[in-house]
C-alpha cells in the first residue's frame, strides 16, 4: 500500500519536536568540542536523517564519515555479535569521535561498535541518538547525546524501518499492529 498514515497507530515525536531537539543537541556538541576537530559517523542505513539534520544544526567545522554494520544470526533480533559490512575511510589515531545514531534498541549495536573504534587510538569515543529505548536495554552504555527516551513499542520513521519502510516519515510514530500480525 502507499498509504502510510493507515500503518501508523499515532505519532510519537512530531518533525517540529524532533528539529527542535537537534537543535539543542547540536548547541551542546557545538559547546563540548569547541576549539578541537570533531568527525561524526554515522551507522547506516538508520542514522542517514538525524546525522543530515544534526550537521547541518552544528555550527561548527566537523568532518563526516559512515559505516554500515550488520547484526550477526537471529533474525529481527540484535545479537551482540557485529559484521563490518563498511568501514569508515578516515585514520581514527587521535581524533574525537561522535558516533551518530538513530536509536539505541539493546544496546549491543553500539556497545561493540563503540569498543571497536576505541581500540583504534582514538582520543575519545562519544554517542548521540536521537532516540533509546531504556527498557529495552541488555547493555548499559553510557550516551552523552539523547534526544529522546521512548517506550519499548514498535516505532517507525525519521530513518527507523520496518522491513525496509518508512525510514523518509520526517516524524516517528508507532506501526499499527496489523501490519506486523
Ligand atoms: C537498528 C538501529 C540501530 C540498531 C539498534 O539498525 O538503526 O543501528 O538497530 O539496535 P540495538 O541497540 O538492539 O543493537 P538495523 O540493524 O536495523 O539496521 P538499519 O540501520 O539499516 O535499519
Ligand atoms: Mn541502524
Ligand atoms: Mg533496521
Amino acid at each position: 500500500s502507499t498509504d502510510v498514515q493507515s500503518d501508523l497507530k499515532h505519532v510519537l515525536k512530531s518533525k517540529e519536536e524532533i528539529q527542535n531537539r537537534i537543535a539543542e543537541l547540536a548547541a551542546e556538541i557545538d559547546r563540548d568540542y569547541e576549539g578541537r576537530d570533531l568527525l561524526i559517523v554515522g551507522v547506516l542505513k538508520g542514522a542517514v536523517m538525524v546525522m543530515a539534520d544534526l550537521a547541518r544544526a552544528l555550527h561548527s567545522h566537523v568532518t563526516m564519515d559512515w559505516m554500515a554494520v550488520s547484526s550477526y544470526g537471529s533474525g529481527t533480533q540484535s545479537s551482540g555479535v557485529v559484521r563490518i559490512l563498511k568501514d569508515l575511510d578516515t585514520d581514527l589515531m587521535g581524533k574525537d569521535v561522535l558516533i551518530v545514531e538513530d536509536i539505541i534498541d539493546s544496546g549491543l549495536t553500539l556497545s561493540w561498535l563503540k569498543t571497536n573504534l576505541e581500540s583504534r587510538g582514538t582520543a575519545s569515543v562519544e554517542i548521540c541518538t536521537a532516540f533509546r529505548k531504556p527498557a529495552a536495554a541488555k547493555v548499559k552504555i553510557p550516551v552523552k547525546y539523547v534526544g529522546f527516551d521512548i517506550p519499548n513499542e514498535f516505532v517507525v520513521g525519521y530513518g527507523l524501518d520496518y522491513a525496509e519502510k518508512y525510514r523518509n516519515l520526517d516524524f516517528v510514530g508507532t506501526l499499527a499492529p496489523h501490519v506486523y500480525e
